[in-house]
Order: C-alpha cells, then sequence, then structure tokens
C-alpha cells in the first residue's frame, strides 16, 4: 500500500468494466466535489452531526485545517470524477493527542459497496505510522449500521459508548467511538474497562 508521499496506484481494473479508482491527496480543486458528497450523507441524519447543508466557502477553514505531513484528505477519484474522501483530522486539537487523529469516509451513493471505502481506509492505515499516528478513531452515530459494518470489518474495536449525546431530526442520538490500534502492540483487553477505585478504608 503507497504511503502519503509516494505515487497513487489505481485499483486492480474490475471485473465489470468499472473505470480503475485512483486515490491521491485532495486539492482545493476537489473541495466542490467533497461538499457534495458530504452534504448528501448530511441529508440522510445518520452520518454527522452536522445538520445543515454546508458551501465550499464554509469548509475552506476545514480543509486548510488539513496537510499532507500530518493529517491529509484522500479523494478516491474513478472516470475523472471524485467518487469518495477520507479525511484524518487532529482530535481534540491539543498535542498531548497528536499521535491520534478522527477518521471519516464518505463516499457518493451510486459508489457504495464497491469497496472504495475500504480501499481509502486500508490506505489511511498503511500511512498513519508516517504520519507519526499510532490510533486512529471513528465516532459514529449507533444508527448507522453501514459505517459499524465498515470500521468493524477494519479491526476497529468499540472504545466509547456515549448515549443520547446528540439531537439529529429531533431525534436524540447515541455516539459510538470506534478506535484502532496502529503502534503494533495489542490493543487493551477492554477498552470500556475502567481501573477499579481502590476501596475506601474504613474510618476510624
Ligand atoms: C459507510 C460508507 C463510508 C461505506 O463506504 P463503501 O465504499 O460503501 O464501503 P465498502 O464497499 O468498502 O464496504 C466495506 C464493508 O463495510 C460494510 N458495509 C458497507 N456498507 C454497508 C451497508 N450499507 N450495509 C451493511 N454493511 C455495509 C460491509 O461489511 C462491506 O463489505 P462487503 O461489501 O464485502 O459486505 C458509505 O456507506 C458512506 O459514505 N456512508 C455515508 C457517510 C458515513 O456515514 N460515513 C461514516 C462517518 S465517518
Amino acid at each position: 500500500m503507497p504511503g502519503p508521499s509516494k505515487t497513487p496506484q489505481p485499483s486492480p481494473a474490475d471485473p465489470h468494466g468499472a473505470p480503475p479508482v485512483l486515490l491521491r491527496h485532495a486539492t482545493e480543486a476537489d473541495l466542490p466535489a467533497i461538499v457534495t458528497i458530504y452534504n448528501a450523507a448530511i441529508a440522510t441524519g445518520q452520518s454527522t452531526a452536522d445538520t445543515e447543508p454546508q458551501t465550499v466557502d464554509s469548509r475552506l477553514p476545514w480543509f486548510r485545517d488539513h496537510s499532507r505531513q500530518s493529517r491529509p484528505i484522500w479523494v478516491a477519484q474513478a472516470g475523472g470524477a471524485v467518487i469518495g474522501w477520507l479525511s484524518l483530522q487532529s482530535f481534540q486539537g491539543r498535542p498531548g493527542y497528536n499521535i491520534t487523529a478522527e477518521v471519516s469516509a464518505y463516499i457518493a451513493r451510486g459508489h457504495r459497496r464497491h469497496g472504495v471505502a475500504t480501499l481509502l481506509l486500508r490506505h489511511a492505515i498503511a500511512a498513519c505510522p508516517a504520519l507519526g499516528l499510532r490510533n486512529l478513531l471513528a465516532l459514529v452515530f449507533k444508527h448507522n449500521a453501514p459505517s459499524i459494518a465498515l470500521f468493524t470489518s477494519l479491526g476497529f474495536q468499540q472504545m466509547g459508548y456515549f448515549p443520547r449525546v446528540a439531537e439529529i431530526g429531533k431525534r436524540e442520538r447515541d455516539l459510538v467511538i470506534f478506535g484502532l490500534r496502529l503502534a503494533g502492540d495489542p490493543p487493551p483487553r477492554s477498552a470500556a474497562r475502567l481501573p477499579r477505585p481502590a476501596p475506601r478504608r474504613p474510618r476510624r
């Protein structure tokens, strides 16, 4: 799998004649396509806590917050069109969390279930060591079954559960945090199990 600095490789030719998928770093010229794909997902109420359609201008600060060297955005391109994208975003924005990034992946509706998100995610995972990343987190609504299936298929494990923290279309929704450890060491046995507090000494 190519790292971020190498030439992107197209996926193998599709046996059904679909054009090969090329992965490359996003440029600002891709932002309209990125926003169109994102807005289609906002409209479903399943994918993101953004509730209103975004514009290219409103997403520009988000785009410029990314960089090829540490927090890239990649696009998947087929037949000259952007059909999906993946971003690695800083987690919490403070330096102590620099070893961890939040991953988001969005694929255009007509191109889903063709392995495009898997291709992007595998590409991102392979690039993580060079980006200084040891953990990827994915924040997913519990009712987003396709994303839960996607991330678990790539080895992400549930690390957090936040009931009823979002209101989307007047319905309260649960958030699940999935994580993937990339440092080569084994993942914690149970991310959800917190250390027990030491028993209190009886007062005398
Ligand atoms: C979730 C999403 C990114 C998946 O993209 P995709 O390119 O269709 O995913 P893939 O084809 O690589 O699917 C990989 C696996 O994920 C699971 N999966 C993907 N879509 C699924 C669906 N609709 N139902 C059930 N499982 C699904 C399957 O296990 C699939 O493997 P399979 O096709 O061999 O069964 C896409 O549906 C999407 O863009 N959704 C809206 C945006 C979103 O919610 N993003 C997540 C927030 S970060």
